[in-house]
């Protein structure tokens, strides 16, 4: 872990207001400063940065905490990782530790080391005359792939015996825990030895844009299943925070990415000379790799499967990557089923040509809804048109609403004033659903229904009430902190009611007690980014009052230990209840 007084300089040489107003253009109200939030929509601000606290919170969507806690949500970083980035940025070193131990204490750069010498080991295989045959045909023969390509990917080739790679890497130094840590092999439940993952298929290493191997992925090379064996998650490597070929895209990408579903459509479109192509690795795109598009590229052309399941995966990840902001494209492939069997069938140029006539996503929905329609038939043409103006309805922007509006009115050979007014309608209904969606979801979160960071807080909405204005006191000033802590007030974890409330509770009395003392800093250790928010607006919710003198602290002390007592009996003494009153009616009956 990084030291504690390195922590506290970081923070201290990296002003909130300085590092926020390098994402997002501040504006000064009063003492503080405020922008629209980075972390959601918003057309009035509501994302407020306060330097005397050295936090922000969004008064919108609830997201705050310190300037370590902003670099985690911004940068889609750990604690760690944020720490270090802004380490770099104040230009302070972090002394080097064995960084990245996890699993079974085995750390990141240790399977580097590992993957490295385990693709080396592969290629070897591939490339023996004997060894390799079968696969070495599969990949030139079967998937006409030349030497250059084969090299430049680092293929490779596991063979067919359980102990190959077990065998081989042991001899070079590495232990059993590393070989499971890494993905690589696993423990036999009936002999207790180790075995190969990765049997009898051609192997694709999976490079992350320094140039580390942090995983793998198999495939078999007939019609057995599964078709693919992809490494799970490890220390060196998160499945949702990659995209196959970034490494070699990355030098490619400035005018656009193409985005497809499999290594061997990245592979063959690389040979093409797309070098600017990526995959995800045999899963939807997450959250977090339509962040790392939009950190190397402004447009995306999506290029997936021309099947059904590809063309729903294409609306899925066209939101996505609209939502960070890409200019997002869409091929539909006709006559072959991926990126890869097309370029074999009909060449590079003319999938060029589809690159290049690539649809917007509105194109795309359009021509999805009016294939699902017959439209010379006119109640169909009715329902198309229906789905299209709704579609139109969402668009945000003026003028773009307004070029759709036109080719719909083409398109469906209708005026084009009638297709304006029904989208008018639809907008005007969808906003009004909108609106009153949104007072609605206000009520229930101040009811904390549906409250992910306590799920306890709906159930005791006073005693939380009083846990809230307890801990906010206890991060705001320091006497209170300290006098809980050193048991010089009578406050106990056990009379906390939400379990969120005495974790709290529990983390602020141990770093009040622990040798360095108290810091918001290192709070990123003990919750997540969401439970810090939870914190920052507690704490923002108290300091919008005046009182906070001691006895208002014991009246809310006084007022949980109340709640804990009736919360806590409440079954037992109901029930006695219940009974004394029976009784009292049949005495007097
Ligand atoms: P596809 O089945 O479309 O494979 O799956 P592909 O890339 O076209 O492969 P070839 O051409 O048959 O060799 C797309 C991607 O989904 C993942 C892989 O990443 C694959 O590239 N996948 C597929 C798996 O992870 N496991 C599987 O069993 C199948
Ligand atoms: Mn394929």
């Amino acid at each position: 872990m990084i030291p504690r007084e390195i922590i506290d300089e970081i923070v201290f040489r990296n002003d909130v207001e300085t590092v926020i107003g390098s994402y997002v253009t501040l504006k000064r109200a009063g003492s503080n400063y405020q922008a629209p939030c980075p972390f959601h929509s918003e057309r009035t601000p509501s994302f407020t940065v306060f330097p005397a606290t050295k936090s922000f919170y969004c008064f919108g969507c609830g997201a705050g905490g310190d300037v370590i806690t902003f670099v985690m949500r911004a940068e889609n970083v750990d604690y760690v990782d944020a720490l270090k980035i802004l380490a770099d940025r104040a230009g302070i070193s972090i002394p080097e530790d064995d960084s990245g131990k996890d699993v079974g204490g085995v750390s990141r750069k240790r399977l580097y080391e590992l993957n490295l010498a385990a693709a080396k080991y592969f290629r070897e295989c591939l490339y023996d005359a004997e060894l390799g045959r079968e696969a070495m045909a599969y990949l030139r023969d079967s998937r006409q792939l030349d030497m250059s390509t084969i090299k430049h990917f680092g293929l490779g080739y596991s063979p067919n015996n359980f102990w190959a790679l077990t065998n081989k890497m042991t001899s070079l130094g590495f232990s059993e825990e590393e070989l499971i840590a890494g993905f690589l092999c696993k423990r036999s439940q009936k002999s207790g030895k180790l075995f190969d993952l990765y049997r009898n298929r051609v192997i694709f290493p999976i490079i992350d844009t320094s140039g580390n191997i942090v995983a793998f992925g198999g495939r078999v090379m007939d019609g057995s299943e599964p078709k693919y064996l992809n490494s799970s998650d490890t220390p060196a490597f998160k499945k949702s925070r990659h995209l196959f070929a970034l490494n070699y895209a990355k030098k490619h990408c400035a005018e656009r990415m193409i985005l497809c579903e499999g290594y061997m459509d990245v592979i063959a479109l690389h040979a093409a000379g797309f070098e600017n192509a990526v995959a995800t690795l045999g899963t939807a795109i997450t959250p977090d790799q339509a962040r790392i598009f939009a950190k190397y590229t402004k447009k995306v052309v999506i290029c997936y499967d021309s099947d059904k399941a590809g063309q729903n995966a294409a609306n899925k990840a066209m939101r996505l990557l609209g939502e960070v902001g890409i200019d997002v494209r869409v091929i539909k492939l006709s006559g072959a089923k991926d990126p890869d069997e097309y370029i074999k069938k009909f060449g590079a140029d003319s999938f060029k040509k589809c690159l290049d006539d690539s649809k917007t996503g509105f194109e795309f929905k359009m021509d999805k809804i009016l294939g699902e329609h017959d439209i010379s038939m006119s109640d169909e043409r009715i329902k198309a048109s229906v789905e299209i103006c709704s579609m139109i309805a969402d668009v945000s922007n003026n003028v773009e609403r307004d070029i759709y509006i036109q080719r719909a009115a083409t398109v469906l050979g209708v005026p084009v004033e009638s297709v304006r007014s029904d989208v008018e309608r639809i907008r005007r209904k969808k906003l009004n659903e909108y609106r009153s969606k949104q007072s609605k979801d206000a009520l229930l979160s101040i009811k904390n229904i549906g409250d992910r960071v306590n799920a306890d807080a709906a159930k005791y909405v006073a005693a939380n009430d009083s846990e809230e204005n307890i801990l906010a006191m206890m991060i705001i000033f320091d006497e209170y902190r300290h006098d809980v802590a050193e048991g010089k007030i009578d406050l106990k974890a056990d009379d906390f009611v939400t379990s969120f409330g005495r974790k709290v509770f529990e983390i602020l009395c141990e770093l009040e007690r622990s040798p360095e003392g108290y810091s918001r800093a290192v709070l990123g250790q003990y919750f997540n980014i969401d439970e810090i928010s939870r914190l920052e607006k507690i704490e923002v919710n108290r300091r919008q009052l005046t009182r906070n003198d001691r006895e208002v602290f014991d009246a809310c002390i006084k007022n949980l230990k109340a709640e804990k007592q009736n919360g806590a009996d409440l079954g037992g003494q109901e029930l006695l209840r219940m009974l004394r009153q029976k009784r009292a009616e049949k005495q007097e009956g």
